[in-house]
């Protein structure tokens, strides 16, 4: 191996991600006197946070009745009861907290005449227990509200003093012989250094990993950088068959057009000028929760009511709404179709398809944020020094499927939660640790493989193919041939690992390495996927199984468990927390407002 000096940097808290659930982590640690240093391989506020379109969730009741266990039991119903019922109550319990202390720092949110914070509708979101009309709970900056957070957090993180190390990548994460997380060791990419980041806490919010599909609203930065750090340290990922699909990206580009669209009062129709919804979905109709949506699209699509010449897509209606709504509540994506998908919305439906969006599973954590390695003896145990917030945990709130605009509010939610917890386990006084060089020297190793990889596969084509194969086998359906067919042919790709090539041997602003490094982050992502999905035989939230089309609460209400180690995965199981915070004599909510049911909208 070529030889590699280091510079070593101390930091009680080391976030890796410059996100929403990074820079609220950050903001949060930094506000309690912890040393924190975020690194980030893009600019902090080109995260793909800044890509958030519609809102972020919370119960505060601005444009009409509303309660967090009316958001709690949402949540519930819409993670089809997979999510820990401990995490879905904190979430719903601080998400107006939250959204009040993001208005103090000063995010721009949109305004009701009487300037209280604006609220639009949004799919699963209900009153009364699901039994009501549709509520206005996701709190809205127009149609970019993403945008506004990040820009906010990054602000102040920045007034409190915490450090940033961007355009700087993780490589691993550095582990003692104990299974402690004592730092990371991360490239600069600008002048090719390497840095070793020792802290007392590493925290990871490297966001999803849609980009292991070939069409994803996601930036083509979601590379599931954390989960990939996560299976290489030996830690499982947790849940990771749960890929939801949004209805409504632009058809061919992906981009996102926001749910927020039918919240203004936007609806979906097929080739019949059909509003197909109110057939499958007779009460909330185009804001049923969105695994539903795009299920129903898909359907209309197979079953020859697809628009276009090829009938593969569904039109989105938007030119019956005022123009000033347009222009107030939705600016962005009127911006977008006409770029993307050369659309006037004001006279012409937008074609939109089904499109990978989010990844329900991740890193698991409990609701600290507190990164799990779990055992059968100890499903909850805690990897010390080691937390994950974001797209990149899974706490798990959003179980098999995930309510649109509950994402935002996960960020701060447990960002915070996270930055609260680590105020109470790291020891200010405590010396920083040092990293066992031999943990340095393993992932310099990898590094330098991979610099100077010389097989036969360029990293670009062996991409696709991984793209292509979650595309085709890892889809809104699922059955047990794609899927079988799917885990054979992802572990033939991740096997053509051994055969990457790189062609760029530089140090600085080396892409060609910077992607390759992705990709094998990408890699253990796909496989537990696909892994995961071929084993779960049932349907819930997002994992629709044809052959197995019921969800199944006696075998199938856990968490599945995935190791990784090159192309071969191991699962395991883990039970669901069926427990709430707070019991309700005192204050919580009725278990039975909550008990499995059939899932209607
Ligand atoms: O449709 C949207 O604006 C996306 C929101 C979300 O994923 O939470």
């Amino acid at each position: 191996m070529a030889a590699y000096e280091y510079e070593t940097h101390q930091y009680d808290v080391v976030v890796v991600g410059a996100g929403g659930a990074g820079l609220r982590a950050t903001l949060g640690m930094a506000e309690q006197g912890l040393r924190t240093a975020c690194i980030t391989k893009v600019f902090p506020t080109r995260s793909h946070t800044v890509a958030a379109q519609g809102g972020i969730a919370a119960s505060l009741s601005n444009m009409g009745p509303d309660h967090w266990q009316w958001h709690m039991y949402d949540t519930v119903k819409g993670s089809d009861w997979l999510g820990d019922t401990d995490a879905m109550e904190y979430l719903a319990r601080e998400a107006p907290a939250a959204v009040y202390e993001l208005e103090h720092y000063g995010v721009p949110f949109s305004r009701t005449e009487e300037g209280r914070i604006y609220q639009r509708p949004f799919g699963g979101h209900t009153t009364e227990f699901g039994e009501g009309p549709p509520v206005q709970r996701t709190c809205a900056a127009a149609d970019r509200t993403g945008h506004a957070i990040l820009h906010t957090l990054y602000g102040q993180s920045l007034k409190q003093k915490a450090e940033f190390y961007i355009e700087y990548f993780a490589i691993d994460l550095l582990m003692a012989e104990d299974g402690t997380c004592e730092g990371v060791l991360a490239w600069k990419l600008d002048d090719g250094t390497m840095h070793v980041f020792a802290a007392k806490m590493v925290v990871l919010a490297t966001g999803g990993y849609g980009r292991a599909y070939f069409s994803a609203t996601s930036a083509h930065t979601c590379t599931g950088d954390g989960n990939g750090m996560i299976a290489r340290a030996g830690l499982p990922l947790q849940d990771m068959e749960f890929v939801q699909f949004h209805p409504t990206g632009i058809y061919g580009a992906g981009c996102l057009i926001t749910e927020g669209a039918r919240g203004e009062g936007g609806y979906l129709t097929n080739s019949e000028g059909e509003r197909f919804m109110e057939r499958y979905a007779p009460t909330y109709k185009d804001l049923a929760s969105r695994d539903v949506v795009s299920r129903c699209m898909t359907m209309e699509i197979r079953e020859g009511r697809g628009v276009g010449n090829d009938k593969d897509h569904i039109h989105l209606h938007l030119n019956h709404l005022p123009p000033e709504t347009l222009n107030e509540r939705l600016p962005g994506i009127s911006e977008s179709a006409r770029i993307f998908a050369g659309v006037d919305v004001t006279k012409e439906p937008i074609p939109v398809l089904p499109t990978v969006h989010y990844n329900m599973g991740g890193i698991p954590t409990n609701y600290w944020g507190e990164v799990l390695n779990p055992t059968d003896d100890s499903p909850d145990a805690v990897a010390p020094g080691l937390m994950a917030v974001g797209e990149a945990g899974c706490a798990s709130v959003h179980g098999a499927n995930r309510l649109g605009s509950n994402s935002l509010i996960d960020l701060v939610v447990f960002g915070r939660a996270a930055a609260i917890r680590a105020g109470q386990v790291v020891d200010r006084s405590r010396a920083i640790p040092t990293p066992p060089r031999a943990a340095i020297d393993k992932a310099l190793e990898r590094f330098d493989t991979l610099r100077h990889a010389d097989g036969g596969t360029p990293t670009a084509e062996l991409r696709l193919e991984m793209q292509k194969v979650m595309q085709s086998d890892a889809a809104v359906f699922r059955t047990d041939k794609t899927l079988a067919e799917g885990v054979q042919k992802m572990t033939a790709v991740a096997g053509k690992m051994a055969d990457i090539k790189v062609t760029d041997r530089s140090l600085v602003w080396n892409s060609d390495l910077m992607e390759t490094l992705e990709l094998t982050n990408l890699m253990p992502n796909a496989l537990a996927t696909v892994v995961a999905a071929e084993a779960r035989k049932e349907s819930r939230g997002a994992h629709a199984h044809e052959d197995w089309p019921d969800r199944n609460d006696e075998e199938w209400r856990k968490h599945s468990l995935a190791w990784i180690d090159g192309a071969e995965v191991r699962l395991d199981y883990r039970p669901v927390h069926l427990d709430p915070l707070t019991n309700a004599e005192e204050g919580g909510i009725d278990l039975k407002k909550i008990a499995p049911k059939a899932r209607v909208y």
